[in-house]
């Protein structure tokens, strides 16, 4: 089984970053690996809207994105983490679920959506946001159930916490770090 995460939050050893680790955690106790894609410190240009993919699925842009391209489409698993900002998914997240209109061609109007193989395709959203108002969450959550269909992952499940603002307050929290790891164990089965 092939499980990919993408950490969005530039914050090093921020509140998403450890309730990523804790997931990763809880997946690799149950004996299998995660590669974690750090989108920070990615080189992943915004998407043009050239319309060079339209016919073909495939972006005309080289970046670092290219990689990602084949480990999303080979990947069982997806975790997506990222904090709030400003109402919706950071900017590091949204770069690479933009250039992933290559999929939304490769699906829509080419009728070539990825295959599920044999385990099925999952997906965890990971979300942390220092206000106590949902409406962030529920912005996030709209864009990432966006990004999950175009790259055809039918469920996910989400993990989110709101009040959770200065570094390390993840931790303080009485139970997301469990809910993370408990996440990370169900993803797999
Ligand atoms: C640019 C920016 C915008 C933010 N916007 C929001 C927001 O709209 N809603 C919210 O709940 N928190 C917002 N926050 C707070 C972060 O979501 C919060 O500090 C979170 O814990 C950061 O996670 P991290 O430690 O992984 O970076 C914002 C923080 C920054 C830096």
């Amino acid at each position: 089984m092939k499980i990919i995460a993408f950490n969005s939050s530039p914050r090093k050893n921020g509140n998403t970053e450890l309730l990523l680790k804790e997931t990763i955690r809880g997946i690799e106790d149950a004996g299998k690996s995660v590669v974690t894609y750090n989108l920070n410190l990615m080189k992943i240009k915004a998407c043009q809207d050239c319309g060079g993919c339209n016919e073909t699925g495939v972006c005309i842009i080289d970046d670092d994105m290219t990689g990602l391209y084949e480990a999303i489409r080979t990947a069982d698993r997806i975790i997506l983490a990222s904090p709030i900002f400003f109402f919706s998914l950071s900017a590091q997240a949204k770069l690479m679920i933009d250039r992933c209109q290559a999929f939304w061609c490769e699906k829509y109007l080419m009728s070539k959506p990825i295959d599920g193989g044999k385990s099925g395709r999952k997906g965890l959203v990971l979300l942390v946001g220092g206000m106590k108002k949902d409406v962030g969450v529920k912005c996030a959550e709209a864009c990432a159930t966006a990004y999950f269909r175009t790259i055809s992952v039918p469920e996910h499940n989400m993990l989110s916490y709101l009040d959770i603002d200065s570094k390390g307050d993840i931790v303080k929290h009485p139970t997301a770090l469990i809910d993370a790891y408990e996440a990370g164990k169900a993803l797999i089965k």
